[in-house]
């Protein structure tokens, strides 16, 4: 049973400090939400900046009500993220740790977030990005691993475990659509800490791809190298960005080559037997984090502003 997600915009962080909460306020966006897709993840709201701004404050609201949400429309709730080197508070990334309070920290926050939600979410992105493109670890900019040595990765799946024993834990990387050093290095890691007993399930892989690069062609073949070694696979963020002058509109062409690149993605997933999850990383241009982060890049989701569907759309629809 494959799940069809989508990221839940929100969070109050960069483009989402433009307009209200989406979640909270947009009622055609609720509606798409409960009627599109039967799993979601938080786009920015369980990241440390925002789930746990201050060392002692916690911000459980806005996660709260997608679990909610998530329950009364039987969805099920990707959680999104406990490791990483990106959207830190900076209590955490400018204090003053000793590495036995750092460890204390790290293992706090996944006791308190993971136990909060215990049951209520299914798969956890335990560590994400972990890795450089030459397939290095981040030993520079991961305060976990920087500080604390890479042991520390298999902490934070066994901490998981323990507060969650029935959710599904995985890997998340960008660029690692392809055989290549990245999903190379994950390829390794993973069998090397299941021998050590490390509760690992899944190799988990974002997709923001861009129709300025071909597709990948080996994201079959990659997913299932994967599958091959017993562990789940999922997609968990994919978008397809185009390049887009502000102001107009994508062409006819540019639209079919973005549906192709959205459906030979699902392909490859259906085609893999444990490829069990397909999120897009949110659902409409109007709330998409693309434009933000990707000048002259946009229109990455499969639909537009006013919620009608883009071509990706129906592209969709015919491989489900
Ligand atoms: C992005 C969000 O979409 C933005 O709202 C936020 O400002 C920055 O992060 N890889 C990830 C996601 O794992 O958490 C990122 O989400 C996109 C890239």
């Amino acid at each position: 049973d494959l799940k069809i997600g989508t990221a839940v915009a929100g969070g109050g962080h960069h483009e989402t400090q433009a307009y209200p909460d989406p979640f909270t306020y947009d009622q055609e966006y609720r509606q798409s939400l409960a009627a599109e897709f039967n799993s979601v993840s938080p786009e920015n709201q369980l990241k440390w900046e925002f789930v746990h701004p201050e060392r002692n404050t916690y911000r459980f609201a806005e996660m709260d009500a997608i679990v909610e949400f998530a329950q009364q429309n039987k969805q099920v709730v990707r959680g999104h993220t406990l490791f990483w080197h990106s959207q830190n508070p900076a209590w955490l990334e400018e204090g003053d740790f000793s590495k036995d309070e750092l460890r204390a920290i790290l293992k706090d926050h996944i006791q308190t977030v993971v136990g909060r939600y215990a049951g209520k979410i299914q798969q956890w992105d335990v560590a994400n990005e972990i890795f450089n493109g030459d397939g290095t670890l981040r030993t520079t900019d991961n305060i976990w691993i920087r500080e604390l040595g890479p042991e520390i990765i298999a902490d934070a799946f066994r901490w998981t475990h323990e507060a969650d024993p029935k959710a599904k834990l995985f890997f998340n990387d960008y660029g690692v659509e392809g055989v290549n050093a990245k999903s190379n290095a994950y390829l390794r890691l993973i069998p090397e800490l299941q021998a050590q007993g490390v509760p690992v399930d899944g190799f988990a892989i974002q997709g923001h791809l861009s129709t300025r690069y071909g597709f990948p062609g080996d994201l079959r073949a990659n997913l299932q190298r994967f599958d091959d070694l017993g562990l789940e696979t999922a997609i968990t963020e994919i978008d397809v960005r185009m390049d887009v002058a502000p102001g107009t509109a994508p062409t006819a062409a540019q639209l079919q080559k973005q549906a192709g690149y959205y459906q030979r993605a699902l392909e490859a997933c259906v085609s893999v037997d444990e490829c069990n999850s397909f999120t897009i990383w949110g659902f409409t241009d109007k709330y998409s984090w693309v434009p933000v982060f990707f000048a002259g890049e946009g229109e990455a989701t499969v639909m537009w502003n006013d919620f009608t569907r883009k071509p990706a759309y129906d592209a969709l629809q015919v491989t489900l």
